[in-house]
C-alpha cells in the first residue's frame, strides 16, 4: 500500500515538473536583414545541471538540422550543410534558459519555419518561429543619356523583395516610366532597372523607391539643365572654327610672304 502511494506521488511530481517546463519564443516572427546577423530567440525553463540539456534547432518544413547541442557541446555532425559555419548558440546563456540561435550571414533560402526543441532534467518542449528575409536596396546608380531629341534618366539597384518604383515630376505628378525587374545572382536579389525619358532640355524628377517589407523609402532628386545644340553649342562651335580659319589664313599668308621675301633677296 505504502509503495503504491509513493509511486502515485512520484508520478504526480513528474507531471507537475513537465507542466512547469516551457519552451517559448519571445517573437513568433523575425525579419532577417541581409548583412546583419539574425538572432532567433528561444527560452526554456532552466536547470542548473547542463549534462542533460539537449537543444536542437530544426527546419519545420523538412526536419533539416540547423544546429544541435548535447553532452555540453555543439554537435554538428547531423547539421545540414547549408548551415555550416553560420550558426551558434550563446553557450554561457544556456544555464539561464536561453537557447537563442545566431545566424550569420543570412540569405533568401533561410526564410521559413524554425523549431526550437529543448529537453533537460525538468522536461521537454518546443516552440516555432518564423523567419522572413529582406535586403535593403543599394544606393541607385544613375545614368543620364542625352541626344539631339531626348534625355533619358536611368538607374540600377539591387534588393529584396520587389520594390515599388515611382517617378514624380515637379508638381508631384506621377510620370510614366520604364521598369525592368530581373531575378538575380545566387543571393536571390532582384536587379532593378528603371528609366524616365523626356523630350526637353530641363529635367526635374524625383525617383521614389520603396521596399515595403523593410520600410525602406529612397527618394532621389534628379535635376538636369543643359544648353541644346540649336541655341548654344552649335554656334559656339562655328565661332571657334572661324577663329581657327583666321589664324590658319594668317599663318599661310606669313609663310607665303616669307617665301616671296626670300625670293626677292
Ligand atoms: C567552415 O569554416 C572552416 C574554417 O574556417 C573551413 O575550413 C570550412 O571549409 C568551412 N565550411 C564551410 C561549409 O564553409
Ligand atoms: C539570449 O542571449 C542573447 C545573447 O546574449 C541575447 O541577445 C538575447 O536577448 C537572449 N534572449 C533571451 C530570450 O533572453
Ligand atoms: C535618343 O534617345 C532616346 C532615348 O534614349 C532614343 O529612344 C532615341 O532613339 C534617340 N534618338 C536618336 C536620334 O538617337
Ligand atoms: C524641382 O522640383 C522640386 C519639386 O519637386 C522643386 O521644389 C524645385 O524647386 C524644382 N527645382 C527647380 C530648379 O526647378
Ligand atoms: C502615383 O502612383 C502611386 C503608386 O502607384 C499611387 O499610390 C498614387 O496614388 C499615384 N498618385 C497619383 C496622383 O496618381
Amino acid at each position: 500500500m505504502g509503495l503504491i502511494l509513493r509511486d502515485v506521488f512520484l508520478c504526480c511530481a513528474w507531471i507537475i515538473n513537465v507542466a512547469s517546463f516551457k519552451v517559448t519564443v519571445p517573437e513568433r516572427y523575425l525579419l532577417a536583414i541581409r548583412g546583419h546577423p539574425a538572432v532567433l530567440g528561444c527560452e526554456f525553463t532552466p536547470d542548473p545541471d547542463l549534462s542533460n540539456l539537449v537543444v536542437t534547432w530544426q527546419r519545420q518544413e523538412d526536419a533539416r538540422v540547423v544546429h544541435s547541442f548535447y553532452y555540453q557541446q555543439d554537435k554538428l555532425d547531423r547539421q545540414s550543410p547549408e548551415y555550416h559555419n553560420r550558426t551558434s548558440l550563446y553557450i554561457s546563456e544556456l544555464g539561464k534558459g536561453n537557447a537563442s540561435l545566431r545566424m550569420h550571414p543570412v540569405g533568401l533560402k533561410d526564410a521559413g519555419q524554425y523549431l526550437c526543441q529543448v529537453s533537460n532534467a525538468k522536461g521537454a518542449g518546443n516552440a516555432l518561429i518564423e523567419l522572413d528575409y529582406g535586403a535593403l536596396y543599394s544606393e541607385p546608380r544613375f545614368n543620364i543619356h542625352v541626344n539631339s531629341t531626348a534625355v533619358a534618366v536611368q538607374f540600377e539597384t539591387e534588393g529584396f523583395p520587389k520594390p515599388e518604383v515611382i517617378w514624380v515630376g515637379e508638381h508631384n505628378q506621377n510620370l510614366s516610366s520604364h521598369l525592368e525587374i530581373q531575378d538575380q545572382t545566387e543571393d536571390g536579389l532582384f536587379y532593378i532597372k528603371s528609366s524616365y525619358e523626356v523630350q526637353k532640355s530641363l529635367v526635374n524628377v524625383t525617383l521614389i523607391l520603396k521596399n515595403q517589407l523593410l520600410n525602406q523609402n529612397l527618394e532621389r532628386l534628379v535635376f538636369l539643365s543643359y544648353v541644346s545644340d540649336e541655341d548654344g553649342d552649335g554656334s559656339t562651335a562655328v565661332i571657334i572654327l572661324s577663329i581657327l580659319s583666321v589664324i590658319l589664313f594668317a599663318v599661310v599668308m606669313f609663310l607665303l610672304l616669307r617665301k616671296q621675301i626670300k625670293s626677292y633677296l
